[in-house]
């Protein structure tokens, strides 16, 4: 009788990974790696079946594909959750100003910044953009990336944001990486707009908002004292919401203003950044169970000295994701093992803590973490396999490029042959 089942059960499976050294990270089984070593995954319908060790697997039907993964590491795909990858220019030269000692709010209102990258976004062509970007997304997918969302901001017209956000659309009709758009029109206050920012904020909620409903699925805003105030933050949130988005924010990056707490009692999905984060919106996020998105990349290349406050936000029970914040400003970083390294190294983040940070709690900041962020029956089987023989490696390495295949869907997207011994 169980044979039986078994053998109806092998027959529709589609593949089946064996001999891998399973990171599940499913909550479901402990709060820790979820390890299975000397496990196996199979995938029907691009979606996991059944995982276990090998000595349970069922007995295998021959017409399913084998993919033997000899006992290397596998994780569920990387997510990045926060990202700005679509953009025109280099901001390389005010990196260069940076170090000799303009502070990144200098460039800024000095007209530079992210204004600089407006012009360079706004005259470039939706294929040179597209073309620059897939290059970034290809280089974050070898690396084990498999979902990443990217947001608009650099265009601040109607015209240039719905060009970047068909730039994204490109990118997901493309690419196999799951591309998800968040519209970040309300970025920095456009120079045609300078001294009138409710004027140009009309023109984001009652315009371009409504024109990005079927390219974007969420809304964010960089709440600032170089952007937008709280008033004006909570306007734009508003807007979205009504709208029906989810919404998310950057907030208190470079100093306090309560915009952290103001959009998790407007239920964002997550706040990002957060370095001067203070006390009442750590309890907000906890309330409301809004993921804090940090970021290190721009906290590392702003050389910003103020630390998120990680013990607090632990503490509480607040989802911790990580991001990489690729852009040419503050965090031109498409490494997703390095961002876990510096969640570690510069936050003070366990790698377990790092590691669910860039899959299942980056998963969260997007709201997907029904479908990816771990290795579950339901979920889809994007899966990274990782030359690594503990976990811990994963945040360990720096600068090294572990990642050997990535499926999507179950699909191979990435297979790197091992380095072997040299032909004789
Ligand atoms: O996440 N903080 C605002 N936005 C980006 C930086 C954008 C830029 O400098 O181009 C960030 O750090
Ligand atoms: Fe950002």
């Amino acid at each position: 009788m169980e044979s039986k089942l078994n053998h109806v059960q092998t027959k529709q499976w589609d593949q089946l990974f064996v001999q891998g050294n399973l990171i599940t990270l499913d909550a479901g089984v402990d709060a820790g790696w979820g390890l299975i070593p000397q496990g196996a995954l199979a995938v029907s319908d691009g979606r996991i079946q059944w995982l276990g060790s090998m000595s349970s697997l069922p007995e295998i039907d021959p017409s399913v594909d084998i993919i033997d993964l000899e006992g290397r590491l596998v994780s569920p795909g990387i997510v990045d959750c926060h990202t700005h990858l679509v953009f025109g220019g280099s901001r390389a030269a005010e990196w260069q100003q940076r170090l000799e000692g303009t502070s990144y709010r200098q460039i800024a209102e000095q007209g530079g910044g992210i204004l600089s990258t407006v012009r360079a976004t706004r005259s470039a062509s939706q294929d040179a953009l597209y073309r620059a970007a897939a290059a970034r997304l290809r280089t974050l997918l070898r690396a084990g990336v498999t979902t990443v969302e990217i947001k608009s901001g650099y265009g601040l017209d109607l015209e240039t944001e719905l060009k970047m956000l068909r730039v994204i659309r490109s990118l997901g009709e493309t690419s196999p990486v799951d591309v998800h758009a968040t519209f970040l029109g309300a970025h920095a206050l456009p120079d045609e707009f300078a001294g009138r920012p409710d004027d140009y904020l009309d023109l984001v909620c009652n315009e371009m908002m409504p024109a990005a409903k079927d390219l974007a699925t969420a809304v964010d805003i960089f709440a600032e004292s170089i952007a937008f105030d709280l008033p004006q933050t909570e306007r734009v949130l508003q807007a979205a919401v009504d709208l029906g988005f989810p919404i998310k924010i950057h907030a208190e990056q470079l100093s306090h203003m309560g915009s952290a707490k103001l959009a998790a009692e407007m239920g964002a999905v997550s706040a990002d950044h957060l370095e001067y984060l203070q006390r009442p919106g750590v309890e907000a996020m906890a309330r409301h169970q809004t993921v804090a998105t940090l970021l290190p990349g721009a906290y590392y290349f702003l050389g910003e000295t103020e630390r998120p406050p990680v013990e607090a936000l632990r503490e509480m029970g607040v989802p911790i994701a990580l991001g990489s914040d690729m852009n040419p400003g503050s965090s031109p970083l498409m490494n997703p093992l390095l961002v876990a390294n510096m969640g570690c190294t510069l936050f003070g983040l366990t790698p377990l803590e790092s590691i669910r940070g860039v899959t299942l709690n980056a998963a969260r900041a997007l709201g997907i973490d029904d479908q990816v962020g771990s290795l579950e029956t339901g979920k889809r089987a994007d899966v990274a396999v990782w030359d690594l023989d503990s976990p811990e490696e994963l945040a360990y390495l720096i600068g090294h490029q572990p990642c050997t295949a990535v499926y999507i869907s179950g699909r191979p997207v990435v297979n790197e042959p091992l380095d072997g011994p040299p032909d004789s």
